[in-house]
């Protein structure tokens, strides 16, 4: 597939940038300093998008806060994925009228994967008259810009004409968290899997240069991050839009070449390109975290092919058995997905078969949501919903009993965690495969690798003690 990216020059970042210095000098000369907040919807994508807004709100002046009230901005960054993700943000976004009737100075924004659809633009527009600024995701870097224009204008703004998707480097970004680290490596999707909108609110497949990742990995490795996690739709295709002859197996051996103690994990790789290359890199690195998101969404192989998924319930086990026979401990996750139109019963007990051939240590379980434009949202779909969610329970109770089994498996163990943070009295730290344990330790030992005896568990997460080196 073509893919016409636009790399975003530094010229046109500068002049972006230059508009936060003209919002900071507004807001220095009123000697006032404004609060912001952004409430993020959806997944580590938006995250990290989130990360750029708050990064170029602080460099526009503003303080983040963690509630929308009394705030001078409030950006919701939202999630189409499926219909209850959009009926959250319309009832949360309804919600501001309120907050900002008792602080008409407050500016709404709208952006991420909702503003990039027509219907819910035009929703706004009609029905959300306290809304003052709409951008999709292919024009967050212009958020200075749009900021500077609602300020100045006192007119809506709507940054939000489809676009095939562009680059830019170097924007600001406000981290959450100083131990770990998102890393966008490719932006969009060209999958187009029938049920899903993300390829229409992402754009075209582009990649960062090798170059900018590895740049900005060595940085977060120097400030003292020790588990960064590769972004992207789907990561196995990364490079292959790209000048430079690197492909995803190449850039995870060259971050992992990087010097220091750290790992490095990433998400999301489609099971119809993640092959041996992959498992092999995977296996052959201590950096490399033993874990693996490998969505399936249907054990069955018609129902595959209806998602457009372009592999079979043979190729996907084929792919799960080999990165197993490489990494005996690999902790393995999915998404899976219920109910997709004209799934029959006998389909759906493909599902739970490959979920207890598999043993998966947790999945992520969605009930097929229609999403407008897509193709399979005028599929026919006979099943009723109660059949459905009849379907998803089992389903739940299945994968719950088996996260059960493996957390108990882990009991007697030794495992090097990251200690992440505290909770109440205790420390909380991860293991390499990403489950969380709970244990008594001081709190100096924060930002380490330590080496933890797992005593309990339950469904969710471990407990456990320090063992002592
Ligand atoms: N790029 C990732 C998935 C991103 S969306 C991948 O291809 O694996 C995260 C998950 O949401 C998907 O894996 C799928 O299980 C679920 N999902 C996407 N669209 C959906 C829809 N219309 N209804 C229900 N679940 C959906
Ligand atoms: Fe959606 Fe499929 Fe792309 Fe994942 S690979 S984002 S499920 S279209
Ligand atoms: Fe949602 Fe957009 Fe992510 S639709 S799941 S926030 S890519």
């Amino acid at each position: 597939m073509e893919t016409k990216t636009t790399l975003i020059s530094p010229a046109q970042k500068d002049e972006q940038l230059g508009y936060c210095q003209k919002i900071h000098a507004m807001w220095n000369s009123q000697g006032f300093t404004p609060k912001a907040y952004v409430e993020t919807y959806g997944c580590q994508q938006n995250e990290a998008d989130s990360e750029k807004l708050r990064g170029i709100l602080i460099e526009s002046g503003y303080a983040i806060t963690d509630s929308a009230e009394g705030a001078d901005v409030v950006v919701m960054n939202t999630c189409a994925i499926r219909e209850h993700a959009e009926q959250r943000v319309f009832g949360n976004l309804g919600a501001l009228t309120h907050t900002k009737r008792r602080h008409p100075g407050q500016k709404i924004f709208l952006c991420g994967c909702m503003a990039g659809q027509d219907h819910v633009v035009e929703r706004i527009k009609k029905s959300y008259p306290h809304v003052d600024g709409v951008f999709s995701t292919h024009h967050l870097w212009q958020f200075p810009e749009i900021l500077y224009r609602v300020l100045n204008q006192g007119k809506r703004v709507y940054y939000v004409q489809d676009e095939p998707g562009s680059i830019i480097e170097g924007l600001p970004q406000a981290r959450d968290s100083k131990l770990k680290a998102w890393v966008s490596i490719m932006y969009g999707c060209n999958n187009f899997c029938t049920y899903c909108i993300v390829p229409y609110v992402r754009g075209r497949e582009r990649s960062r240069a090798s170059a900018d990742i590895l740049a900005e990995c060595r940085s977060l490795i120097d400030a003292g991050v020790k588990d960064i996690t590769l972004l992207g739709q789907n990561v196995n295709s990364y490079g292959k839009d790209l000048a430079e002859n690197v492909d995803f197996s190449d850039l995870l051996r060259m971050i992992s070449e990087i010097p220091g103690e750290f790992l490095i994990r990433f998400m999301t790789s489609h099971p119809r390109d993640a092959g041996k290359k992959l498992f092999d890199t995977m296996a052959s690195s201590p950096k490399i975290a033993k874990q693996l998101h490998l969505p399936f969404q249907s054990g069955s192989s018609r129902v595959l092919k209806a998602m457009n998924r372009h592999y079979d319930r043979e190729k996907y086990l084929e792919a799960v058995n080999y990165a197993k026979s490489r990494m005996p401990d690999l902790v393995l996750t999915s998404d899976v997905i219920v109910g997709f139109p004209g799934e029959t019963e006998e389909e759906f007990e493909e599902t739970i078969s490959l979920i207890e051939q598999v043993r998966y240590d947790s999945l992520f379980t969605f009930i097929f949501s229609p999403r407008k434009g897509t193709p399979a949202a005028s599929m026919d779909d006979p099943t009723p919903k109660e059949e459905k969610n009849r379907r998803f329970d089992r389903l739940c109770a299945v994968q719950n009993a088996i996260s059960e089994e493996i957390h108990n498996s882990y009991i007697g163990k030794t495992m090097r965690c990251l200690v992440d943070g505290t909770d109440k009295d205790n420390l909380t730290a991860r293991t390499e495969g990403g489950r969380l344990v709970r244990f008594c330790g001081d709190r100096s030992l924060v930002g380490s690798f330590r080496d933890i005896t797992i005593t309990g568990a339950t469904t969710w997460s471990l407990t456990g003690t320090l063992k002592e080196s």
